[in-house]
């Protein structure tokens, strides 16, 4: 198999810790089954502005040529708060976002029976949920111009803008994995109120008509809000616009018992881009409690998306429902009886389980 190449960024707050056990697993699992990966590390995000002025240097994009994927831990930081968006590290995330051109951002989110302890949520209303969110992440309030401060900054704006190939084309991406689950899509507006969502149902209708086996809802994105804890299951994919699935995909989070858990993908551009859901949680960076499961599930994804390599994705996958199984938790999951690990000892248990399971490695994908 050709090399594969992966751009790693670190980022701020936590990200270096996620993504340094991330790549341990990624490590441990490429070696098993024989995959051939190489890893570079560049900046982004507040780091990047500290060392050179720029939350996305130049030295960095240069390093997305002939990369296959990037891996992402986290861009935040608090000592920016006030500072105009393009000066903000989350400016380099968007502007990666952008050149990496991924508009497809898949956000998995499921219920562990493990961890039904550390939802707020009971656990009757969660459990079995297994839904996955398709968020539109190259358009809308994010990217609409224009945008800006004015009357002395007393006054603000943003454009919510969407056109009809932005919509379809991130709608056939939800049709194709819902056709590969459970065949069930809600696409999630205010149409309301908002031009931008009438034209999205309009266009998620017409895109229907090609995928006949998928059954469709539309829903209004407060209601939408009010069913994911009230009734999770009801969900399959849900599609739906950029700031809508950044808002849902945190809240999705609890039903998995902490936003530390869940993975992302974002696919349909030149190059992958991986990173977990939650942020820089500056007040924990440093301190080798963080949750790096998302950052672990997020690498399985890589492998499984950008890799095509189904067995080295679910062996990760396995051993995260087995260390849960165990009682193992960080600290945002622990509850009564369980053992608390930190960031460093999760990511070395999850890499020892994913290529310890001899029996299931061998009879699943022979090796
Ligand atoms: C996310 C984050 C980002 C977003 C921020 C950091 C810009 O919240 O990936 O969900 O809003 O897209
Ligand atoms: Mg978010």
């Amino acid at each position: 198999m050709q090399e594969f190449q992966i751009t790693v960024l670190h980022g701020d707050g936590v990200g270096p810790e996620v993504c340094r056990e991330a790549i341990r697993v990624l490590d441990a699992v490429s070696a098993k089954f024989d995959i051939k990966v190489k890893t570079c590390e560049a900046l982004i995000g507040g780091v990047a502005i500290r060392e050179t002025g720029s939350p996305l240097p130049d030295a960095t994009i240069a390093f997305f040529e002939g990369a296959d994927a990037v891996l992402l831990g986290a861009v935040g930081d608090p000592s920016f708060d006030g500072e105009s968006p393009e000066r903000r590290p989350e400016a380099g995330l968007l502007q990666m976002r952008q050149i990496l051109g991924g508009f497809a951002n898949l956000r998995p989110s499921r219920s562990y029976p493990a961890l039904a302890g550390s939802s707020p949520l009971r656990k009757e209303i969660f459990d079995g949920t297994d839904l996955l969110i398709v968020r539109e992440l190259l358009g809308g309030l994010y990217f609409g111009s224009p945008r800006g401060f004015q009357d002395g900054g007393r006054s603000a704006y943003n454009t919510m803008r969407y056109t009809a190939d932005e919509i379809e084309r991130v709608a056939r991406v939800a049709f194709e994995a819902a056709e590969s689950r459970r065949g069930k899509l809600t696409s999630v507006d205010k149409a309301n109120v908002l031009e931008t969502s009438q034209l999205w149902r309009k266009v998620v209708d017409e895109v229907s008509n090609d995928y006949r086996n998928v059954a469709v809802d539309h829903l209004f994105v407060d209601a939408c809000a009010m069913h994911l804890v009230t009734d999770p299951r009801r969900f399959d994919v849900i599609l739906t616009e950029n700031l809508f699935g950044d808002i849902l995909s945190d809240e999705a989070a609890v039903l998995t018992g902490s936003l530390g858990m869940l993975p992302s993908a974002t696919i349909g551009g030149r190059t992958d881009l991986y990173e977990p859901v939650h942020g820089s949680a500056p007040d924990i960076a440093g301190t080798d409690i963080a949750n790096p499961i998302g950052a672990i599930a997020s690498v399985a994804l890589m492998l499984r998306h950008t890799a095509k390599h189904e067995g080295s994705a679910v062996a990760i996958e396995r051993a995260i429902d087995r260390v849960l199984d165990e009682g193992y938790r960080t600290r945002d999951i622990s509850a009564v009886g369980t053992k608390v690990l930190t960031t460093a000892e999760m990511g070395m248990l999850i890499a020892e389980y994913a290529v310890e399971d001899e029996q299931f490695l061998a009879a699943a994908w022979g090796v």
